[in-house]
């Protein structure tokens, strides 16, 4: 990371198959013990990978618990992840296309 520009980090992050890097931008804004950022909820499909969910998101399983989540969520879009609904990396392993 030393010497890398903000953009180039951002898009390392970004592309974290399994979601675990995270960043907060300088202008985020921490109330009540939590991270909330200024920037809107952005969804992406990567190519051969995760749904990545750029922004504050409460996921909410079939049971009903929430688990909030900030900055950056990747989302499981292979079908193949032990940690549904999330992105554990195994698409790389299956040889997941799409
Ligand atoms: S998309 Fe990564 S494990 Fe399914």
């Amino acid at each position: 990371m030393d010497g890398a520009d903000v953009e180039r980090i951002k898009e390392q992050v970004a592309h974290c198959p399994s979601g675990a890097l995270s960043y907060i931008s300088h202008s985020a804004v921490v109330a009540d013990d939590k991270t909330e950022t200024d920037v809107s909820t952005v969804v992406e499909a990567m190519k051969n990978g995760p749904l990545m969910v750029y922004g504050n998101v409460t996921v909410k399983d079939s049971a009903g618990n929430e688990t909030r989540k900030n900055k950056v969520t990747a989302f499981c879009r292979c079908g193949a992840s032990g940690n549904k609904p999330f992105c554990d990396g195994t698409h790389v392993r299956i040889g997941f296309k799409d």
